[in-house]
């Protein structure tokens, strides 16, 4: 997984270019409206969907598993707290956070990864916090190719495995994690013309 992430900041740099997602434009207005201010952003990358935040005020600590993405990230002038690792590690400090946004990042990990990830989210989450997650939809085009790995699991090119989400594996995996609503998503891509969107899940999640 390293490998491949920090081959391709390396190599490709800030290749999805800086305007963020819809979903990351959702995230920070539920995240105002709720007047959240502390977040923490797993797998942020070079942080294509965390400078909106920045850019609100938002207090952000990042965790990225490419020291090149954190690279770019602080080149672009994001100067938030970043810790360098895998989310396999946290927690990487003491802090709890009121909300949690994760873009793409968890269908990245296989199955006992991402239960002890959101085990670990939950556990930095505020009471009465909420978290942000968009993941990988079994509606993406890339669903079914690729080296088949599990169940809706595939490695879809060289180094980069991905569980593909639908309705039953989403309650599943987040009901004890507080989910109160999701839904899929047809996220526009907007740093290449002519793409058709990528289909995706958005996920909220409530700490009581
Ligand atoms: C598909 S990219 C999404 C990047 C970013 N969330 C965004 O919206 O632009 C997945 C990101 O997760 C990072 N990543 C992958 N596995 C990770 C892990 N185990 N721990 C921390 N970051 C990881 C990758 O380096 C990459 O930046």
């Amino acid at each position: 997984m390293i490998e491949y992430w920090e081959s391709r900041f390396s190599n490709e740099g800030a290749m999805w270019k800086f305007e963020p997602s819809d979903s990351a434009v959702a995230a920070m207005n539920l995240f105002k409206s709720n007047s959240i201010r502390k977040i923490l952003i797993p797998g942020c990358g070079y942080g294509r969907n965390t400078k909106i935040f920045y850019n609100n005020g938002f207090e952000i600590t990042g965790i990225e598993i490419s020291k090149s993405a954190i690279e770019i990230a602080k080149e672009n002038g994001l100067n938030c707290k970043f810790h360098h690792g895998s989310v396999a590690s946290m927690p990487f400090d003491n802090d709890q956070y009121e909300g949690i946004f994760c873009y793409a990042l968890i269908h990245l990990l296989n199955r006992t990864e991402r239960r002890a990830f959101l085990e670990s989210c939950y556990n930095q989450l505020k009471v009465g916090g909420l978290m942000f997650f968009v993941i990988a939809s079994k509606a993406m085009s890339l669903y079914g190719s690729g080296r088949f790995l599990s169940k809706d699991r595939y490695e879809i090119s060289k180094g980069l495995k991905v569980f593909f989400y639908d309705q039953d594996s989403t309650i599943k995996e987040f009901s004890d994690f507080g989910i109160v609503e999701f839904k899929e998503i047809e996220e526009p891509v907007k740093y290449m013309v002519g793409q058709e969107p990528i289909k995706l899940i958005q996920v909220i999640c409530k700490k009581r």
